[in-house]
């Protein structure tokens, strides 16, 4: 059996490219088929033409209309497994997290969804706006809350429109600067004591610790230890739980902890960031999870599930604990988790060692020396070459 996957890409080189290499270097997998990988086009079609994919990551359909449009009709009509399905993102953003994860009962920070600083520009609004958009007053919003509080977009993204408010003269310079945007006021976790942000692929995830204040290429730390057992397990419950909950298969989820209380701020990250120069030492295990996962989805015929029985999880009842212990069972139902890693200890042995030999190799070697000549300016590329190539050894020898 061959099986193809589809990359809809938008500007990045660098994964797609250590995607391509790991799948061709694990070559046809006994008992399963064998694999190929192709970068796809944008171009007319035919509502009945038949895709040859099997599978589509895609990266570029969350800001680019017409593949969006070809991704439904191959998932409504082909079955195309797709990471992560536009049906699920297009209407579920982050502000659709938090009302989910608020009836779950998880921790999510006080939140206030206020009306338009300036109502989107168009006729129609206008009236509506003059007629309907009741005069509010911010400053009791914000005093219900508490300073300090955090102001941003309510389907975030990238840090746009983001400030920290301290004080009645923040609040209202932040809301004048929001213009169209449609904004949340939410409550600070002030003086959290870690920042776990987790990638997640399918029934894997990675908790990592994120050092916001950072630039790109130091946020992630290496740190294998600073959350302890009980809330490492709790973020890696929460991040599978919404992405069980809403049928996101790649996904970045962020908490603040604060002595052993997880709070969920930021849920729906339609591309994570998966660059080398940001995951540098956990960019081979996104790629072996990638990797991965795809082939665990082509391989068993797992079917993307639009249908998001979310039913099923409003059903769990008792204390915060059992709820999650109740969440994790679902999420990892949906994900087959106990089924993937089964599959991957048959048929996937083998990838550790090819990806090992090929982060050791030259191959990898100038995939990063690539990757830091496109993102930095040339006085910085010798630094960040073996700043990253620091990183990436030491992942070698962890893993060796
Ligand atoms: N409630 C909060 N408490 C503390 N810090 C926050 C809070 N909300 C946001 N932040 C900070 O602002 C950053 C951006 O906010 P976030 O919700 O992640 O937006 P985006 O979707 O743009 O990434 C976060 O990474 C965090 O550093
Ligand atoms: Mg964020």
């Amino acid at each position: 059996m061959k099986h193809l996957i589809g990359l809809l890409l938008g500007t990045e080189e660098d994964w797609p490219a250590a995607f391509e290499t790991v799948l061709r270097r694990l070559g046809p997998i006994r008992g399963v088929g064998e694999f190929d990988v192709e970068r796809i086009t944008i171009e007319p079609f035919d509502l009945r033409d038949r895709p040859r994919h099997d599978l589509v990551i895609d990266r570029l359909a969350y800001w680019y209309y017409h593949p969006r449009e070809w991704l439904k009709k191959v998932a409504m009509m082909d079955d195309v497994y797709l990471l992560n399905s536009p049906f699920t993102f297009q209407s579920m953003e982050k502000h659709a997290a938090y009302c989910a994860m608020i009836r779950l009962g998880l921790k999510v920070p006080d939140t206030v969804l206020v009306p338009y600083k300036n109502p989107p520009d168009n006729a129609r609004y206008a009236y509506t706006a003059a007629r309907y958009n009741r005069p509010f007053d911010l400053d009791r919003v914000a005093e219900s809350i508490g300073y300090p509080l955090f102001m941003k977009p309510y389907d975030g993204g990238a840090w746009r429109g983001v400030s920290l408010v301290r004080s009645p003269e923040e609040l209202h310079a932040a809301y004048d600067a929001s213009g169209e945007m449609l904004m949340h006021l939410q409550q600070a976790v002030d003086g959290y004591d870690a920042f776990a942000r987790s990638l997640s692929i399918g029934a894997e995830t990675m908790v990592m610790r994120f050092r916001p204040a950072e630039p790109m290429h130091a946020r992630y730390a290496v740190d294998h230890a600073f959350l302890s057992p009980a809330v490492g397990e709790e973020v890696v419950t929460i991040g599978r739980l919404v992405n069980a909950f809403f049928r996101w298969e790649f996904n970045s989820c962020e908490t603040l902890v604060k002595g052993t209380d997880v709070h969920p701020i930021d849920y729906a990250n339609a591309c994570p960031d998966v660059a080398l120069t940001s995951l540098h030492y956990y960019f081979p295990w996104a790629i072996k999870a990638l990797v991965r996962w795809s082939v665990f989805c082509v391989a068993t015929a797992r079917r993307p599930r639009l249908d998001l029985d979310t039913r099923e999880y409003f059903a769990v009842t008792g204390s915060y604990g059992e709820r999650l212990a109740a969440y994790r069972r679902l999420a990892d139902e949906y994900f087959e988790t106990e089924r993937y890693q089964e599959f991957c200890a048959t048929h996937l042995r083998h990838l550790d060692d090819i990806v090992l030999e090929w982060v050791a190799g030259p191959d990898f070697d100038r995939l990063l020396v690539d990757t830091v000549t496109a993102t930095y300016p040339a006085r910085e590329r010798d630094r960040f070459v073996s700043h990253f190539r620091g990183l990436l050894g030491m992942w070698v020898k962890d893993s060796g």
